[in-house]
């Protein structure tokens, strides 16, 4: 990621994480000393972890084969975690703030850190793993993970939003890829026309997280942003939301996505691409593997991955927002030494190669991702990774969800034609002054 230097310093500026990371030096709360629990190679027994399916590939009991592979005295106990980033989190909630001790360890998505920290439902991982530990990983992904001076989880993949295109119907049209939004439009609309493909672009625009990380998309591209750096003001009311809002509109009104794409998480955009019915697709790098895997997929051997768009005069290419999922700890686990040495594991060379090679997640050990990117057998999202501009979401904040709900159900509403642009932005913002009144 050639420009991830300028995405970091705007993760920092966005989530506050620079004063975190820098009060982290000088809290009390931060112990200099891990615990003894952090030897913890001679670990045994069983823990369950909790994690979503991700895509319909295989990766968890991939990563749990090799781990009891090379730790053969801890048994994990998998649990099938909820797809939906927002009902995983919820369910987790309840579990945790009941006190429950399972499960041991979860994969909690990257907006996470600050809601769970700041209900004490999260193990502070900085008191367990040395500061080495944590030098691995990109500084950004570990401020991202960070909550008033203490780092709640360890970034085991990044995620963010790619292009994925049919090569043999760009090639049969002689179109290019498409470098803006609005030629996004036209490509589909010919394509369309010439009865090549059923529609043109699909992607998540359900009423969910995965439609925020969507909307963040084109509004970065327009020039806008969801809310002031200093988390008090909304400032999603403005021309850059008009015009993000409308285009995305303008995909479903012109027929080039389907009116159900307002209906769309992620697994449902990548089987209607994956059934060779549309021309376009956005989804994060995992959706290379499933695309890729037969089982899954009509479109083997069809697909190209680029950068995503952006609007006409802006430069190339467009905003991807920052995704992925960390390990977290359950305070209340009973088993800290086999928590901690599976966490150790994920980090390893060996599990993130695993997350990289054969499913196309951008590892987070900066050795492993730099390795991987310059490997011409890599998958091709995370090649393409190099050369794309990331935008965070306004997750520093303990009520981040109510800042993000404000946001997708507003835009799904003015989606579904429910209600006018304008309307839906004025609620948001009024929504959203509402979540940052309780503060940091
Ligand atoms: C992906 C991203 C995650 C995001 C979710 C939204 O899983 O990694 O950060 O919240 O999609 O659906």
């Amino acid at each position: 990621m050639r420009r991830h230097r300028g995405a970091l310093a705007l993760i920092a500026a966005m989530t506050g994480a620079g004063t975190l990371l820098s009060a982290c030096g000088s809290s009390n709360q931060t112990s200099t000393t891990p615990s003894s629990s952090s030897s913890s190679s001679s670990a045994s027994g069983t823990i369950t972890w909790s994690a979503s399916p991700i895509a319909q590939i295989g990766i968890r009991a991939a990563l749990v084969k090799a781990f009891e592979a090379r730790y053969p005295k801890i048994k994990i106990n998998l649990v099938s975690a909820p797809t939906n980033t927002d009902s995983n989190r919820a369910q987790l909630l309840t579990q945790l703030s009941a006190g429950s001790s399972s499960p041991d360890v979860f994969m909690g998505d990257v907006i996470w850190p600050a809601q769970f920290a700041a209900h004490g439902l999260v193990l502070p991982l900085s008191k367990h793993l040395p500061s080495s530990y944590w030098k691995r990983f990109a500084p950004g992904l570990v401020a991202g993970a960070s909550y008033k001076g203490q780092v709640y989880a360890s970034p085991l993949y990044a995620d963010q939003g790619f292009l994925y295109y049919r090569k043999d119907l760009l090639a049969k049209a002689h179109l290019p890829v498409p470098r803006t939004w609005e030629q996004l439009m036209s490509e589909s609309q010919t394509l369309q026309k010439d009865h090549l493909v059923t529609y043109g672009f699909v992607w998540q625009g359900a009423s969910y997280e995965g439609l925020t990380c969507d909307f963040m998309e084109y509004l970065a591209d327009a020039g806008g942003s969801p809310v002031n750096k200093s988390y008090t003001t909304p400032t999603i009311n403005s021309p850059a939301a008009i015009k993000a809002l409308g285009f995305m509109r303008s995909l479903i009104t012109s027929g080039v996505s389907p009116q159900a794409v307002s209906t769309f998480q992620e697994p449902q955009a990548m089987a209607t691409f994956d059934s060779g019915k549309a021309a376009f697709l956005r989804n994060w790098d995992y959706a290379w593997s499933n695309s890729q895997t037969p089982a899954n997929s009509s479109v083997v051997g069809k697909v190209g991955v680029a950068p995503l768009p952006t609007f006409a005069g802006q430069s190339y290419p467009g905003y991807s927002t920052i995704g992925g999922w960390n390990l977290y700890v359950n305070p209340h686990s009973k088993n800290l030494a086999a928590d901690l040495t599976f966490v150790k594991w994920s980090s390893s060379t060996q599990a993130q190669t695993i997350l990289g090679k054969t499913y196309s997640e951008i590892p987070t050990v900066e050795s492993v991702r730099q390795a991987l990117a310059k490997d011409p057998t890599t998958p091709p999202p995370l090649r393409v990774a190099s050369g794309t501009r990331l935008i965070p979401r306004p997750s520093g904040t303990a009520n981040y969800p109510k800042l993000s709900s404000a946001i997708y159900a507003n835009v799904n509403a003015a989606l579904s034609g429910s209600v006018s642009d304008s309307q839906a932005l004025a609620t948001a913002s009024h929504q959203m002054k509402s979540a940052l009144s309780g503060g940091l």
